[in-house]
């Protein structure tokens, strides 16, 4: 697979030589996400690159979900003192290094041993929170050891209520700080690049298991401990079926599709702590969730992996800010790469951002300390931009410095 470009680095090369990203292992030369991913590409197989890039169907949800950056501008004040620029921001009361967590992921033990711990490592070492899946590998109370770790539990609802139940309790125990209920993904997005890499019964098809081949240092991981478990929900799946792509496919199948608000509310009232919903992407879901007693909404479209032609959050950002006013935290997540997209979406009213692939991209190309990579690249990214736009606080950002493309050259209001 070739690097992607962003549809404005397409702009900006159209008349430069050919260029190449750096594919190297040292992160020290790493200037972009895109070059933590030039590199994941270079060590991943294509059955995990698959299952990590994928998209839902012909993948327009993801296409657009860069897209949507693309349409914004930046209008930079000049003359203004920039000597100290700060990322930082409160979130749930307590400062992060960034206004970002890094978002749930499942199965990430297909891309490393011990990636969820991994991950957690990286974002507590440079400040922000980690959300760990439901369908993660390492067991919640190890990674809750993680040290200065801010850590959020992802509830995916399957089976009978006994589980989530039992997952809530442990979630307490194990110290997590918030939930966060995902609600779209009760059917399975279509994804059908990450099918074509198996066969009909879910294992890896033959020309997948000779490009893991080609991929040695995957591959001796990958033998040496075997494929990984889903530690958090293995004692909730028949014995016959826990498997890797067995327990996938049976937890799939238990997912009620009758999932709804009234279930929020029996989980609103069971969860004590701040609690997030998940995946919304229509403006009426906003309105009841912001008076469903929730803390935080998370809009989004699951990095577009569930639906086809969606719109991406960063559409519907500014009218849901409108919506829930100052009463609930609003967050977004799909298509962060850049510190430059993190300030848009601040921009349009979000209150914080969630990054899937680009720190798996670092977890790919250097476990925990690719993880901090990618985070201090965004970060190094945004208060660059932030001192080239005139503002040093995030807080000091206003909606007059950006303007939709097709609104250029700029007309004067009044
Ligand atoms: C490999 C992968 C696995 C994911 N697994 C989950 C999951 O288990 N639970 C969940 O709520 N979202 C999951 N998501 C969606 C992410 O939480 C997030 O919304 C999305 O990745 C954001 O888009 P981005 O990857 O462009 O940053 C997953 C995304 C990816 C890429």
């Amino acid at each position: 697979m070739t690097p992607m470009t962003s549809p404005e680095s397409a702009a900006r090369f159209r008349h430069s030589p050919r260029r190449q990203y750096y594919r190297g292992g040292n992160l020290d030369r790493v200037r972009a996400v895109e070059d933590l991913r030039a590199r994941a590409h270079k060590l991943m197989p294509r059955l995990v690159l698959e299952y990590l890039e994928a998209g839902a169907g012909s993948e327009a949800t993801l296409d657009r979900e860069r897209e949507a950056f693309a349409e914004w501008r930046f209008l930079p004040h000049t003359l203004v003192d920039e000597s100290h620029r700060s990322t930082e921001r409160e979130l749930l009361g307590r400062t992060a290094a960034m206004p970002l967590a890094i978002a749930p992921t499942g199965l990430n033990g297909l891309f490393r041993y011990h990636a969820d711990t991994m991950l957690a490592k990286g974002a507590a070492r440079f400040g922000v929170p980690f959300i760990q899946s439901t369908m993660s590998n390492d067991p919640m109370e190890e990674v809750g050891k993680v040290p200065g770790l801010r850590h959020w539990w992802q509830l995916y609802v399957f089976g009978g209520e006994e589980i989530w139940q039992e997952l809530l309790r442990r979630a307490d125990a194990a110290g997590c700080e918030a939930l966060v209920l995902t609600t779209n993904s009760q059917i399975f997005g279509d994804r059908e690049w990450s099918d074509r890499t198996r066969t009909a019964t879910g294992g890896p098809t033959l020309a997948s298991i000779f490009d893991a081949a080609r991929h040695p240092r995957w591959m001796v991981a990958a033998l040496r401990h075997g494929l990984p478990r889903f530690a958090n929900v293995l004692d909730f799946i028949p014995k016959d079926q826990r498997g890797f792509f067995e327990s996938a496919h049976w937890i799939r199948s238990q997912m009620p599709r009758d999932l709804s608000w009234n279930d929020v509310a029996r989980i609103r009232s069971r969860w004590k702590k701040p609690m997030f919903l998940k995946g919304l992407l229509n403006l009426e879901d906003v309105r009841r969730a912001r008076d469903s007693g929730v803390d935080g909404i998370m809009l989004g479209s699951h990095g577009g992996r569930q639906m086809d032609w969606a719109a991406s959050a960063l559409d519907i950002l500014a009218p849901a800010r409108e919506i829930v006013g100052e009463s609930v935290a609003l967050y977004m997540s799909g298509g962060i790469r850049h510190g430059t997209d993190i300030l848009k979406a601040l921009l349009l009213g979000a209150d914080a951002v969630l990054s899937g692939r680009a720190t798996l991209y670092g977890l790919c190309a250097a476990g925990a300390d690719g993880v901090t990579c990618a985070l201090e690249t965004l970060r190094r990214q945004m208060l660059n931009e932030m001192g080239q736009l005139g503002v040093s606080s995030l807080d000091a950002l206003s909606a007059e410095v950006m303007v939709r493309r097709e609104k250029l050259p700029v007309a004067l209001a009044s």
